[in-house]
């Protein structure tokens, strides 16, 4: 891969936040045999190998429920071979069993790959278990499964790349049309960590398009109507305490992003729309030296956020554009709802609200769900008792 050396960036405490790298060649070769003297202060180039290498110790996270087949299908075909697929699905087990048909169509995709993929449900019982023994009960239902929702799954998909040993950690959303696209945002992630060696690392993604069809032709939109009000509102925010203006943030709420696992396991997850957002402001809160309360320790590591922005457009199953308005609102409501979010900050963000939604009464943001830092869940415990429960499958669940 050929990409932009990182020029802008912000630093808060230990967090650093890198400005937003073009791609300018998706795949720039091999180690050998290359001419590297375009590697200069603009542009370096990443061979081939050395991606492979990070996709080895790669797990990715494929949240599902209720997609069709084939655009499952075809995201697990975008995926790089090297890496470990993990879907997590919370499809209805009745009247139709849609996870069973789920099993069928990727047991079928690897007989013809001879692939391992782990493939789990979210409610399954064993893995609940793992997760309550481990003490991390607030993920848990009145029934003792884990919650539903895509964050829950995310979390379940987070324990279970550290019980398989992996050290990076992707998430790829199941209903991606582009098989190109998935292909090109796990490349991009392996980028990252090539450029970013360290064990607190986190890609994010920014897409370079999303088409829509306007007045009957293809139109390339840049920037979601969501995207726009997370970035604003987190530069507003880092502009607060470094005293510049700053538009280093494009990846507010960037649902495709890959961190280290070590870093996944040290880290709040808010539920629901918020938490990309939340991510970006838990390691604020936690490293940034701004609160009283960080522990000393937590600056030990310098965390890095790298912003890539990928090439392919981007298309997913389109949903209605009735929960737009909540995406804006659970991403701002986790800033505005941050200790660190300034009075002035809140007072603006509130108006905008009102404006927005053309109501006279200044709005406040309710707060969203957030759970723990997943490193309160004793995960020598959950490791030990997840194996119980899913030993067996490892092996069954490898073709
Ligand atoms: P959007 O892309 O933000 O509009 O949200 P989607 O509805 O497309 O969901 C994003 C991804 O999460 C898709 O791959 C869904 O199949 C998946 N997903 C949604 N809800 C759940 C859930 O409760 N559990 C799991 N495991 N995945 C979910
Ligand atoms: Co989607």
């Amino acid at each position: 891969m050929r990409i932009e050396t990182q020029r802008e960036s912000e630093r808060l405490g230990a967090v650093q936040i890198h400005g937003l790298q073009k791609v300018y060649e998706l795949d720039s070769g091999e180690h050998y045999g290359y001419d590297d003297s375009y590697n200069n202060s603009v542009i370096q180039r990443i061979s081939s190998e050395a991606l492979y290498e990070k996709q080895k110790q790669m797990a990715i996270v494929v949240p599902v429920k209720n997609e069709r087949l084939k655009l499952i299908e075809g995201v697990l075909v975008g995926i790089p071979s090297p890496c470990q697929i993990i879907v997590v699905s919370n499809s209805p087990r009745g009247p139709v069993d849609r996870f069973e048909m789920e099993k069928d169509a990727i047991e079928n995709f690897c007989r013809f790959t001879n692939k391992r993929v782990t493939v789990v449900h979210q409610k399954d019982v064993g893995i609940a278990k793992a997760i309550e023994l481990a003490g991390y009960t607030e993920l848990l239902d009145d029934k003792g499964l884990v919650r539903s929702g895509k964050a829950e799954g995310m979390i379940m998909g987070t324990l279970l790349a550290k019980w398989l040993g992996k050290k990076y950690l992707g998430f790829v959303d199941s209903d991606n049309y582009f098989p190109g696209a998935v292909h090109e945002y796990v490349q991009e992630y392996a980028a990252g960590f090539v450029m970013h060696d360290t064990d607190n690392t986190f890609v994010r993604i920014s897409w370079h398009s999303k088409p829509k069809i306007m007045e009957n032709s293809l139109f390339f939109a840049k920037w979601g109507r969501s995207s726009v009000h997370s970035n604003n509102a987190l530069n507003r925010l880092l502009a607060h305490y470094t005293g510049y203006e700053t538009e280093v943030v494009k990846t507010g709420n960037a649902g495709e992003h890959a961190l280290t696992v070590d870093l996944a396991l040290n880290i709040e997850y808010a539920a629901g729309y918020a938490v990309e957002t939340h991510h970006f402001i838990n390691l604020l809160e936690m490293y940034s030296g701004i609160l009283d309360e960080t522990e000393p320790t937590a600056f030990r590591d310098k965390i890095t956020i790298c912003q890539i922005e990928s090439r392919n457009p981007h298309l997913h199953e389109s949903k209605g554009d009735d929960h737009v308005e909540d995406m804006i609102d659970a991403s701002l409501s986790v800033i505005y709802n941050s200790p660190l979010c300034p009075e002035l900050l809140k007072r603006e963000l509130a108006s905008e609200k009102a404006r927005r939604l053309k109501v006279e009464e200044t709005e406040s943001f309710d707060k969203v769900k957030v759970y723990g830092n997943l490193n309160t869940l004793n995960i020598g415990v959950f490791l030990e008792n997840c194996e119980k429960a899913l030993g067996n499958a490892k092996v069954e669940l490898s073709v």
